[in-house]
């Protein structure tokens, strides 16, 4: 961690990662957002999951295991519990406190599903738990998570998934869909200052992680559509001139500099489905709710 977010610092476009976002107070905050009214993502994507939960078990069939990327609070994973009764339920989270909390929820609600929480950062390689080799795979990664990727690298993703997945298993993806800019702005700052705490809980994290000093009220929360690159970017600019030590490491910041923490793309249908037709997937289904907000793809490796 101390390397990346240095290498980060340093560049002339300063920037750090937002997997660091989710600490236990992180993925708490993230939590919170998923319910603000401006935040249409997570309701738009469980209506559409919980509108076509027929559909989905129909094409992925019982007994599977359920390997879900980035499990947080597994609340949309019950919906795909209840429709395709998994033999196995795989939820991999960067957040050991969120995980373990969640991983216990759900062994309290299905007991007879083997539940087998995996700490990871799922961006890179991850083993998974050896009693579940020989059950055929259905990976599972709402969200619209996959618009905190690059491109390229959403690319590189799902082709890492087609290996976890395997010929003939599933992989089910939550895509947010290019909209109106003022949709998006109202999903990315809301009054309340709710995603400005996330944003900024990037800095208490690596404060505690790291033992920086970063002062959380010498930075504003920024979110920008860029429409030409169909992405939402977040920042936190400096309200001052400002020194900052991380890890042993004086890093300056001039008035009014960007440090960037997250890119959140938006994709129409047939951009994304071109990326993962070129990522070892078969498109067979693209679900929408009614003003095409958002999309689930279902998708098999062929
Ligand atoms: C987790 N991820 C899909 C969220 C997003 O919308 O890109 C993170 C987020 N950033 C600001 N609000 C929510």
């Amino acid at each position: 961690m101390a390397a990346e977010v240095l290498r980060g610092l340093s560049l002339p476009a300063k920037s750090i990662p937002p997997k660091y976002f989710y600490d236990a107070q992180g993925s708490r905050l993230f939590d919170v957002i998923t319910k603000l009214p401006g935040y249409y993502l997570t309701r738009v994507e469980t209506e559409i999951l919980r509108d076509n939960q027929e559909l989905i078990a129909r094409r992925v069939g019982a007994g599977t295991c359920l390997v879900e990327y980035g499990s947080g609070s597994s609340v949309k994973s019950r919906l795909l519990i209840d429709a395709c009764l998994p033999a196995a339920y795989v939820p991999v989270d960067i957040s050991r406190e969120h995980l373990e909390h969640s991983a216990r929820a759900i062994f309290d609600r299905y007991p007879g599903l083997a539940v087998y929480p995996t700490c990871a950062d799922y961006t890179s390689p991850f083993e998974l738990p050896l009693p579940v080799a020989g059950l055929p795979r259905l990976a599972f990664f709402p969200g619209s998570s996959i618009g905190n990727f690059e491109p390229n690298a959403a690319g590189d993703f799902l082709r890492g998934v087609a290996q976890v997945v395997d010929a003939g298993g599933w992989l089910v993806v939550g895509v947010d869909a290019k909209k109106d800019r003022d949709v998006l702005d109202r999903a990315y700052t809301d009054m309340g200052g709710i995603t400005e705490q996330f944003n900024k809980n990037l800095l208490a994290n690596i404060n505690n992680a790291l033992g920086a000093d970063f002062d959380l009220t010498g930075f504003r929360h920024l979110a920008v559509y860029n429409e030409g690159a169909g992405r939402i970017e977040m920042y936190l600019v400096s309200a001052c001139e400002q020194r900052v030590s991380v890890a042993g490491t004086e890093v300056a910041f001039a008035k009014g500099e960007r440090l960037h923490t997250e890119n959140s793309y938006k994709y129409a249908p047939e951009e994304f489905g071109a990326i993962a037709e070129q990522s070892g997937f078969e498109c067979v289904d693209v679900l929408l709710d009614d003003r095409a907000y958002f999309m689930v793809f279902l998708l098999r490796v062929r």
